[in-house]
């Protein structure tokens, strides 16, 4: 599977999202569309941005009953994108029915990644509010395993977990891994971050990075340098 920078477009209008994408006319970054732009713009905005040739991370975090998420996850797979997402505490069921509905009548489907933890979560509020007493890495890899059970491709987690999934649920199970930032750039709130290059050398295999390349002062240059350091 080949590695790759997913540029986190945290937009909310079609106008913005466009005006930053067509700065890039050379390679064309894989995007990741979260809720704040899909809820603002719809699923029209995938299809435009799928038709200018981009791949598509759909970071939709499906979390409901079983037979819900397989019709939600239908309605998305038609959409085309490469990629999307859901919530590992829905359990396996939820995750098996979700993969059936992605599949497509000719057998193809998008790659389905699991989240663990948010990032948010920290062991204590798991503890007190969710009333999880386990430790939160433990949870992260049962969480891991129970989305590789279930026949999903991956995870999203820390690039400081990459390598601990790897370890545990195989090299070609995917993990996709937020909190990258520049070894000389602004960590705003994210805490536990990791430098693109770092995260080639764990073994993560996909980065997505959102503010350190759409609030650059030059995008293209920002990206380029999270391929160079990644990728290349
Ligand atoms: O701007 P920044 O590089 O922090 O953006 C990271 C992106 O990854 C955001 O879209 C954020 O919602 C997402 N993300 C994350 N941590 C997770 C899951 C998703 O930062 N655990």
């Amino acid at each position: 599977m080949g590695k790759d920078v997913i540029v986190a477009c945290d937009f909310n209008s079609k106008a913005e999202v466009l005006a930053f994408l067509d700065k890039f006319t050379g390679r064309k970054p894989y995007v990741k569309i979260g809720m704040e732009l899909f809820y603002a713009e719809g699923p029209s905005i995938v299809r435009e941005i799928k038709e200018r040739g981009h791949k598509i991370f759909l970071d939709l975090k499906l979390h409901d009953i079983p037979n819900t998420v397989k019709k939600s996850m239908a309605v998305l797979s038609e959409l085309d994108v490469d990629m999307t997402n859901l919530h590992a505490s829905g359990t396996v069921a939820m995750m098996e029915a979700a993969l059936e509905g992605l599949t497509r009548p000719d057998g193809t489907r998008p790659l389905l990644i699991a989240v663990t933890q948010l990032t948010s979560t920290s062991e204590e509020r798991m503890r007190d509010d969710l009333l999880i007493n386990e430790p939160l890495d433990k949870v992260v890899m049962h969480y891991a395993a129970n989305a590789k059970k279930a026949g999903l491709d991956g995870v999203v987690c820390s690039p400081r977990e990459a390598d601990k999934v790897h370890g545990a649920c195989g090299k070609e199970f995917l993990t996709v891994t937020p909190g990258v930032r520049f070894a000389d750039g602004d960590i705003g709130d994210q805490v536990r971050v990791m430098t693109p290059a770092d995260a080639k050398k764990i073994g993560s295999d996909y980065i997505v990075v959102g503010r350190p390349i759409t609030a650059a002062a030059d995008p293209v240059a920002a990206y380029n340098r999270c391929v160079a350091e990644f990728v290349d």
